[in-house]
């Protein structure tokens, strides 16, 4: 479970989000939609721990985001905050936020195994499933370089989705994706939901993720105006 509390972040004079409270549970898909600039991405930073609020905080599963930093906060601010420990990023979370960082000239299976902590035979069979899952070959020799965009779009999926991770945060995954590779990934988030991953979502098109989602949370200029239950 994810709680969003309060939570607020300013860039300069212009503010990205504005106490903004909100909760996510297991074994559900949640869209974050709303016109670009509206703080779908810094809501999901938020999150995962790339970037600290200003104020209000972020717990996930129990667990405090943003470890020291964000306990100096929250003492600063004489503000209490209920958590039972503290992790600079989000445990056993997987995202896709910004372009993945792959290495051009490594197959997409060599980066996947690049980017797990451990390797292993076990390991490698989870990157392989990952690949497998998201319709791409673990078996694939071209390097990454040459892949085509809704190619790297799903590996990138497949490096979110490969530690099986309890939190799913998903930053406009569908951009320049194909039907094709759409459906896959539509028919892979069903079922991690289904095991009991909480899922969000982030699109500046309610279209592309409505059918994925049991809620959409719309927002505007920093704020959740709006909740609908599919
Ligand atoms: N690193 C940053 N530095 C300065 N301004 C930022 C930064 N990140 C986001 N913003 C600003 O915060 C607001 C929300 O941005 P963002 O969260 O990316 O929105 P969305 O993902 O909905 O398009 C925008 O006005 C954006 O320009
Ligand atoms: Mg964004």
């Amino acid at each position: 479970m994810i709680e969003v509390k309060k939570v607020s972040k300013t860039y300069g004079a212009n503010p990205a989000l504005k106490e903004v409270d909100c909760s996510f549970l297991p074994g559900r898909v949640y869209g974050l939609v709303g016109p670009n600039g509206c703080g779908k991405t810094t809501l999901m930073r938020c999150i995962c721990g790339f970037t600290q609020p200003d104020s209000g905080y972020v717990t996930v599963n129990g667990c405090l985001i943003g470890g020291r930093s964000a306990l100096r906060r929250l003492r600063r601010q004489k503000a209490r905050a209920v958590y039972d420990r503290t992790a600079d990023f989000s445990p056993a979370t997987g995202v896709i936020i910004e372009e993945p960082g792959f290495l051009d000239h490594l197959s997409g299976m060599n980066n996947l195994k690049l980017l797990m902590a451990v390797s292993g035979r076990r390991e490698e069979e989870r990157a392989a499933r990952a690949m497998r899952a998201v319709g791409l070959d673990p078996d694939e020799k071209k390097p990454v370089g040459k892949y085509s965009l809704g190619m790297r779009q799903r590996l990138g999926f497949a490096q979110a989705v490969m530690e099986s991770p309890d939190v799913l945060l998903l930053d406009e995954p569908f951009n320049a994706m194909d039907t094709h590779s759409m459906e896959e990934v539509h028919g892979l988030i069903a079922q991690l939901r289904d095991e009991g991953k909480t899922i969000l979502i982030a699109s500046h098109s309610a279209e592309d993720i409505r059918r994925a989602c049991d809620t959409v949370l719309h927002m505007e200029g920093g704020v959740i105006v709006r909740r609908t239950e599919a």
